[in-house]
C-alpha cells in the first residue's frame, strides 16, 4: 500500500459511487481530480472537499478528451497515479425496439460512446504520461452486466461486455509492455446510487413488447432507494 498520497482522476463524480470515491479519497488525505458534466453546477457540491474539479464529459470528441487529459495531468506534479473510469449509464429496451428504427441505433451509439469508447479515449489520452511515469493503476466501472445477461437489457450489457473485453486485451498487453501499471475491473451489482432512477429507455413502439416492458418497468421502479447494494448511515451503526 502506498504511504503518499496518491492522486486520483474520477469520471462521473456528480453522484453514486464517484462522488463517494471522492468523499472517501478526499478524507483519507488523497489527492482527486473529481470530473463530470456541467462541473460548475453539478460538481459545486464537491467543491469543500478539496478536491480539484475539471469539467468532463466522457463522450467527448477525442481531441477534448485529450486536451482535459493534459489538463488534469498538469494539475499535480506527479501526474495521475489512479484512474477511476466511473461515469455510465443504463440503457434499456428489448433488442428490437432498441435496433428497429433508424434512430434507435442513435441509443446504443450513445450508450458506446459514454460506458465505452469514453474509457477507452481517456485510457488512449493517459496511456504514454502513465508509461513514462512507469507505473499506475486504471480502474474501470463494469457491473455484473459485463459477464451476465437479462431480457430488456441489450444496450446496457452490450456496452459493458464489450468493455470488459477491452478492458482485459488492455490489461494482458500491459502484462507484457508496462506490468507495473495495474489495470483493475469491478463489477457491482445493484447498489443504490441515481443509476436505476435514471435509466434511459427507449420508447416503446412494438406492441408484442408492450407487457413485457411495463414488467420490467414496474419491477425496476419498484426496486429503486431498494437496492441492496448500501446499506444506510443509520444501518451501519
Ligand atoms: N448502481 C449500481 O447498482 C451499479 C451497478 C453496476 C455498475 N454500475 C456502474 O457504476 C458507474 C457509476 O454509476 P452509479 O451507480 O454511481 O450511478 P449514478 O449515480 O447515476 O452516476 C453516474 C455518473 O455518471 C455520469 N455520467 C453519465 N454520462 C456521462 C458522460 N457522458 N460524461 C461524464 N459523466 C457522465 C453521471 O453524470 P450526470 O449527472 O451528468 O448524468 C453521474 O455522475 C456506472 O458506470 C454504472 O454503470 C452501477
Amino acid at each position: 500500500m502506498p504511504t503518499t498520497p496518491q492522486t486520483w482522476l474520477i469520471t462521473g463524480c456528480s453522484s453514486g459511487f464517484g462522488e463517494f470515491f471522492v468523499r472517501q479519497l478526499r478524507a483519507q488525505g488523497d489527492n482527486v481530480i473529481a470530473t463530470g458534466r456541467n462541473a460548475a453546477t453539478k460538481l459545486a457540491h464537491l467543491k469543500d472537499t478539496g478536491a480539484s474539479i475539471l469539467d468532463l464529459d466522457v463522450a467527448a470528441p477525442v481531441p477534448e478528451i485529450e486536451a482535459k487529459m493534459a489538463e488534469a495531468w498538469g494539475l499535480y506534479p506527479n501526474g495521475t497515479d489512479v484512474v477511476v473510469n466511473n461515469a455510465g449509464y443504463i440503457l434499456s429496451g428489448v433488442f428490437e425496439e432498441l435496433t428497429s428504427r433508424k434512430s434507435r441505433e442513435q441509443d446504443m451509439l450513445a450508450c458506446f460512446k459514454t460506458n465505452f469508447h469514453g474509457p477507452l479515449n481517456i485510457t488512449r489520452a493517459l496511456l504514454p504520461r502513465l508509461r513514462a511515469k512507469g507505473k499506475g493503476t486504471m480502474l474501470f466501472m463494469s457491473s455484473q452486466a459485463g459477464f451476465h445477461a437479462d431480457a430488456n437489457a441489450t444496450g446496457y450489457v452490450a456496452t459493458k461486455h464489450a468493455l470488459e473485453g477491452a478492458v482485459e486485451c488492455r490489461s494482458k498487453e500491459l502484462a507484457i509492455f508496462a506490468p507495473d501499471i495495474k489495470v483493475l475491473l469491478v463489477e457491482p451489482s445493484y447498489f443504490r446510487t441515481r443509476a436505476f432512477g435514471n435509466i434511459n429507455r427507449v420508447p416503446q413502439h412494438i406492441t408484442l413488447y408492450a407487457e413485457f416492458n411495463k414488467a420490467v418497468f414496474d419491477a425496476v421502479t419498484s426496486a429503486v432507494a431498494k437496492e441492496p447494494g448500501t446499506r444506510t448511515r443509520r444501518s451501519r451503526s
